[in-house]
């Protein structure tokens, strides 16, 4: 960081910090005083990087921070207990787990974000130890819980857009269609498609009465997406369209931390604390996970001179990533989708990823949100993280996202983006959330070589055994991998090893 980037960030922190008490902090840490969203709005009119560097900023501190009952981390478990690693949807109690509100799926369990996601750094994954327990039928049944690994946070910012574009292409398809159908005066049917992937087909049939038309859209053809043809990318299941409606229902129910946006001014886990989380501290925590490093590869890495590759290991990822291709694997992921417009913006300018209201009730403008006062940055050119400084003096800015010659993101994620039913090995034990207990989103493969263990939850050791897992529609691709020789199952193996996730920043030592 310069010189002039520290000033700016040790000014931004202070100014976030204003009207906190001066006394010392008798809680671990450094405590990150709760976040105003409307000094961020502030500043996002009149400064607007120096707005996404205090969110960024914030955001960090808060998922390092230790939460304690000083900010009302945990809930009313029961009478005395404030933590718990299983869903306890026995205690039904009044104020007890059962009838917290909203309804918990699991824990509180933690007191920081960085407690489960760790690997291999801060923000990235979990090991088995780490894995959560989620009841969200609260069954009380042990055997219809769900078990999650825990899921890396880098870079979901252009994770979010691609999903934001993508809804996009797809909703004005069924605009055009309902529109066809009228001027046509006959039923039509069309393939839906976005950034090239399929997701079914939509018909309609105009429903005429004299002169007035009404289009009958019928859904039922409709693949690997909800209806509304919103893609939710988040969650293993696929559950959440935004970073930040993920980041408030964990903050709830891993931690106890119940937004201001979620309950108002309600003790809704009845833990005697209100305004756990402001909304302010979700727009930092959403700013700061949209816009960390995006994982890279060995072969890039090699190619700049920071890493050294032997022939060897050069001809065993290259192999690997034809086989890839050759047994189907990239029939789902997807090695690279295109961001036409790479502005990460939050609250996002997307009709069906902003939500005018929020879960408390409360509208966007009522809690400070709006489009007039976004936080936004430029994923192939603003990331903080991973700035390089190569052995020829020059800076390779490997946190951000390359462009093509149209100045669109190149997003290797290797997913498609849809749900795909994966067969009864991959089942959850029951369907929570009327999504499909065998469908699952294609999981991007980036990072997938520094996080392990794989699939959701976790039972796979090792990467041959994650491939081997997969049945339903990839039980073709599985058996054409299964099939290969060592040396060629090898080969892909060392290809995914090399999709990476590494922390290039010196300075993060310091910390
Ligand atoms: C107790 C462990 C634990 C803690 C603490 C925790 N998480 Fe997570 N996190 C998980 C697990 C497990 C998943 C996967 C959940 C799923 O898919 O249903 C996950 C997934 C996520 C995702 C979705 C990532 C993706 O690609 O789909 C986000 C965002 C997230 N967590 C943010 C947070 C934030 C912010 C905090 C702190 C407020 C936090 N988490 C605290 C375990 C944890
Ligand atoms: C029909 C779509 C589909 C095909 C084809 C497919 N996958 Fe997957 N893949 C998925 C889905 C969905 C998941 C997540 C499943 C889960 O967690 O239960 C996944 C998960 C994975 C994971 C684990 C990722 C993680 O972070 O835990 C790896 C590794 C993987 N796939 C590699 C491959 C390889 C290699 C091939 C080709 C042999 C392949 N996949 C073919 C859909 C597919």
């Amino acid at each position: 960081m310069n010189m002039a980037d520290h000033l700016i960030r040790t000014s931004m922190i202070v100014a976030l910090g204003a009207g906190t008490s001066l006394l010392p902090s008798l809680s671990r840490g450094d405590d990150q005083p709760p976040v105003d969203q409307g000094t961020l709005n502030a500043l996002a009119v009149d400064a607007p990087e120096v707005a996404f560097l205090a969110a960024f900023e914030a955001g960090d501190e808060l998922t390092e921070m230790v939460f304690t009952t000083a900010r009302g981390v945990g809930a009313n478990v029961r009478e005395g207990q404030r933590f718990t690693r299983f869903p306890r949807a026995d205690l039904d109690g009044p104020g007890e787990w059962a009838n917290h509100q909203p309804p918990r799926e699991g824990g509180p369990q933690a007191q920081s974000c960085i407690s489960c996601h760790a690997l291999p750094y801060a923000n990235g994954a979990g090991g088995v130890e780490l894995n959560v327990a989620i009841d969200p039928l609260q069954t009380g049944d042990p055997r219809s819980y769900l078990e999650r690994n825990t899921a890396p946070l880098f870079s979901l910012g252009a994770i979010q857009r691609v999903a934001e574009e993508m809804t996009t292409e797809l909703q004005a398809q069924e605009a055009a269609l309902a529109e066809r159908a009228c001027t046509g005066r006959a039923p039509i049917v069309v393939p839906l498609t976005a950034k090239g992937v399929g997701f079914g087909t939509l018909s309609a049939t105009p429903e005429i009465d004299g002169e007035a038309c009404t289009p009958r859209i019928d859904r039922s053809k409709v693949a690997g997406v909800n209806e509304d043809l919103v893609v939710r990318a988040f969650g293993w299941k696929g559950t959440h369209p935004t970073i930040r409606s993920f980041a408030r229902d964990a903050a709830n129910n891993e931690m106890g931390l119940q937004a201001d946006e979620l309950v108002g001014a309600t003790d809704g886990d009845h833990d005697g604390y209100v305004s756990e989380l402001t909304v302010g501290d979700l727009t930092a925590l959403t700013i700061y996970m949209a816009a960390l490093e995006r994982p890279t590869s060995m072969t890039e890495l090699a190619a700049l001179g920071l890493v050294e590759l032997s022939p060897m290991e050069r001809s065993l990822i290259a192999a690997g990533e034809a086989r890839f291709h050759e047994v189907g694997c990239a029939g789902c992921h997807k090695p690279e989708m295109l961001i036409e417009d790479p502005v990460f913006t939050e609250p996002s300018l997307h009709p069906a990823f902003a939500e005018p209201v929020l879960p408390s009730g409360a509208t966007a403008a009522e809690l400070g949100l709006s489009p007039e006062t976004a936080i936004r940055f430029d994923l192939t050119a603003d990331l903080p993280n991973n700035r390089v400084v190569l052995p020829d003096g020059r800076v390779a800015e490997l946190g951000a996202y390359e462009t093509d010659a149209q100045g669109r993101a190149v997003v290797r994620r290797y997913s498609d983006f849809r749900r795909h039913e994966m067969g009864q090995e991959l089942a959850d034990p029951v369907d929570a959330y009327g999504i499909g207990a065998s469908v699952w989103p294609t999981r991007g493969l980036a990072g997938v070589g520094s996080t392990g263990p794989w699939l959701h939850d976790g039972r796979a050791t090792t990467l041959d055994e994650a491939i081997l897992a997969h049945g339903g529609e990839a039980a073709a691709s599985r058996d054409r991998y299964a099939a290969l020789s060592d040396v060629g199952r090898a080969q892909v193996v060392s290809f995914l090893a090399n999709l990476v996730i590494v922390d290039l920043d010196p300075e993060d030592e310091e910390h």
